[in-house]
């Protein structure tokens, strides 16, 4: 069976790819290598022992988005992570983001309300809920108004998606809400590829224990949280791939009673940056430069997932620990470094 994974050589979009070919899906990967690179390929290939069919193409460009379906008419699934997610890059331009991440979305469902039957994932993220007013977070928890064009893109996502579906019997698609996916493959031959001064916690820690950056700021301890440092769901990247492949086959059984659904992905433990780092102090063995540093603006205090629908309705449940997934990171981090 044959799936085509959008932005596939990107960080979830890999992890995914090889998770699916582990259960013997055929996958084409679609990826302008805007945010990634053709190497991402042979870290693929020598993981799984699989070449996946990979096609360099801007889903912005509609003619060839439409060509390509024309062309793979096989494709049972949809898997779209392609996508800009740099949130203060969204601010700055907010165009490119609704055109990089609605355009392209819309483009990709003309096509498949083409089709006689297609199945449809998005990735959206827990930026959704804002800051929640009750936590652990569920999916019932009222969409806030987005902070950022980036979070307005997901939100807009999965709008666009279920207005389809209402009026596209045929059209099954779920949005899954990540929470902060973290983490490598245990291999090390395919993790995160942060361009730049990493944005995210998890890379700019490990970039800190090998050197590339000297110190790492905490973005605030003054927070009401436990040790004053803010709350999230850190989830191992290849847990969060495996959730896409158990929603493909969700699809595909047509098990689900209405042709849109949408579930959390996170482990439904919270743990505040000074945690990370002391997870990070524990399994690499070294200690972390850091300092407190004032707030970041646009931060939630505490975010975690009740993960209570996925675990039940999908019969998906995170299996690795924070330790485990800062593990896979440093040793990520440290091949990176020593190429
Ligand atoms: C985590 C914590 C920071 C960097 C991201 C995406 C967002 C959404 C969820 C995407 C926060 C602190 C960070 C640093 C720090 N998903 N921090 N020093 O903010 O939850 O958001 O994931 O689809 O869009 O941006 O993740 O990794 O940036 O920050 O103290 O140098 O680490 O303040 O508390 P966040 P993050």
């Amino acid at each position: 069976m044959k799936v085509l994974v959008t932005g596939g050589l990107g960080f979830i979009g890999s992890h995914t790819v090889v998770e699916l070919q582990n259960k013997g899906f055929e996958v084409v990967i679609i990826d302008n290598l805007s945010n990634s690179s053709i190497k991402v390929l042979d870290g693929i290939v020598s993981i799984t022992g699989k070449a996946p069919q990979f096609e360099n193409l801007d889903l912005k460009e509609k003619s060839k988005v439409q060509e390509f379906f024309l062309n793979h008419q096989d494709i049972v699934g949809v898997i779209h992570f392609a996508a800009s997610k740099a949130v203060g890059e969204s601010v700055e331009q907010p165009l490119m983001y609704y055109e990089n991440n609605i355009n392209t979305l819309v483009y990709v469902l003309q096509e498949l309300t083409k089709l006689k039957q297609s199945n449809f994932i998005f990735s959206s993220s827990c930026t959704v809920y804002g800051q929640a007013d009750e936590l652990p977070i569920s999916e019932n928890a009222p969409i806030k108004p987005a902070e950022s064009p980036y979070g307005n893109t997901k939100q807009i996502g999965e709008e666009i998606i279920k207005d389809t579906c209402k009026v596209t019997p045929k059209l099954n698609a779920i949005a899954l809400r990540y929470f902060n996916p973290i983490g490598a493959h245990p291999t090390a031959k395919i993790g995160e590829l942060p361009i730049g001064v990493p944005q995210n916690l998890v890379p700019f820690i490990t970039q800190t224990g090998v050197g590339i950056r000297e110190q790492l700021s905490v973005f605030g301890d003054d927070y009401p949280t436990p040790d004053g440092t803010c709350i999230r769901d850190y989830i191992h990247v290849v847990d969060v791939a495996k959730a896409h492949v158990v929603a493909l086959q969700r699809l595909l059984e047509s098990n689900n009673t209405s042709n849109y659904e949408y579930f959390n992905l996170g482990t439904g433990t919270g743990s505040s940056v000074l945690e990370v780092i002391n997870s990070f102090e524990r399994v690499s063995g070294e200690k972390l430069n850091y300092k407190i540093a004032n707030r970041r603006e646009g931060d939630v205090i505490s975010a975690y997932a009740d993960t209570t629908k996925a675990n039940q309705v999908l019969g998906w449940k995170a299996e690795s620990s924070l330790d485990e997934a800062m593990t896979s990171a440093w040793k990520w981090q440290k091949r990176l470094n020593s190429n």
